[in-house]
């Protein structure tokens, strides 16, 4: 078999109701239902090539070989991808993200998803845009989201996953839905936070407040939906930030902090902004980085009072986006 080729572009997504926690059992399945937006600008490209010639799967990321988990988790998704093309070759695996790793953007959401796309596509496969949501979902479940574009849901999984089930991001709204920018405010660059993975695990195993989140979140993503879909862009905000705050709490308890000092002085201006009259709203993923979302009105005023706060390096502007989509 002759080798064949794919090059898939995705952006990475942040959520305004979060993800954490998984159902016991296989096939990683988000144990709440969440709600992102597809962030325009910010890209990884990737490229697969399946080549008879290879004895194993080469990942090259960011310029550098791949190894452990994201190595791992990528030779998995293209077992997936060689059992159910009936293709039998390695695959050469290049991948690039055109924004820093230290900018406060997860790349696995963009990684993983355009690494799917790519995939099934040099594989030769017709697969609909959920089977390839639901491949990129078991690596990283937050990249199931990254192929849609706008404001993408993504349902937990069943109670007691068998662990073939598919479970695919649904995308619920276009970009254009809110005229809004995500300010990412840059803190800390210092050591590396807990891998999500691993946060969840331990909120999960040792959180007193776990079955409180389990029990909130659902809500929380509920509320955020219709708020979303009434176009009421305040309530969407407000439930947002309820929604990262919960999130930390629960983790917290478990010892599970991703807080630095900068991270609640960027807290405490978001909401002294507000008390000013500004719509501006925190959200916080697995790291020290707050992100405000204002609507784009607001965009210059606030991104002026953040860069002021002690400890923020830098600010990122990032508006809704499409989704992944290969390359000619
Ligand atoms: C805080 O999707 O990175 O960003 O499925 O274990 O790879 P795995 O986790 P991942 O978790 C994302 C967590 C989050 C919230 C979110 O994106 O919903």
């Amino acid at each position: 078999m002759s080798a064949r080729i794919a090059t898939a572009l995705a952006h990475p997504n942040i959520a305004l109701a979060k993800y954490w926690g998984k159902r016991p059992g296989p096939g990683n399945f988000p144990a709440v239902p969440s709600l992102s937006v597809t962030l325009a600008g910010l890209a990884t490209r990737t490229t697969v090539v399946f080549d008879d010639a290879l004895e194993n799967d080469a990942l090259v990321l960011n310029g550098e070989v791949a190894e452990g988990e994201a190595s791992a988790r990528a030779v998995q998704l293209l077992d997936r991808v060689r059992a159910a093309s009936g293709r039998k070759s390695k695959a050469r695996v290049t991948s690039a993200n055109d924004f820093p790793t230290a900018s406060g953007l997860a790349s696995s959401a963009s990684g993983f998803g355009a690494l799917a796309l790519a995939a099934t596509t040099a594989a030769g496969m017709d697969a609909d845009a959920a089977w390839v949501s639901d491949l990129a979902r078991r690596s990283s479940a937050s990249a199931a989201r990254s192929l849609f574009g706008g404001f993408v849901e993504l349902a937990a999984g069943p109670v007691h996953p068998r662990g073939d089930e598919v479970l695919a991001a649904v995308p619920l709204a276009p970009p254009s839905h809110f005229d809004i920018v995500v300010l990412v405010c840059v803190t800390t660059e210092g050591a590396k936070a807990t891998a999500s993975t691993d946060g969840m695990k331990i909120t999960a195993a040792e959180s007193p407040y776990y079955a409180a989140w389990l029990a909130e979140a659902p809500r929380l993503c509920a509320h955020l939906k219709e708020a979303l879909l009434a176009g009421d862009l305040e309530r969407t905000f407000a439930l947002a930030e309820r929604s990262a705050l919960a999130m930390h709490a629960s983790a917290l308890a478990a010892g599970v902090s991703y807080f630095r000092g900068a991270t609640l002085e960027a807290l405490r201006e978001v909401h002294a902004l507000r008390a000013k009259g500004h719509v501006a709203y925190a959200t916080m993923d697995a790291g020290p980085h707050v992100k405000v979302l204002v609507p784009r009105s607001e965009a210059d005023a606030v991104a002026k009072a953040m860069a002021e706060v002690p400890g923020v390096l830098r600010i990122l502007r990032a508006v809704p986006g499409e989704g992944a989509r290969v390359e000619p």
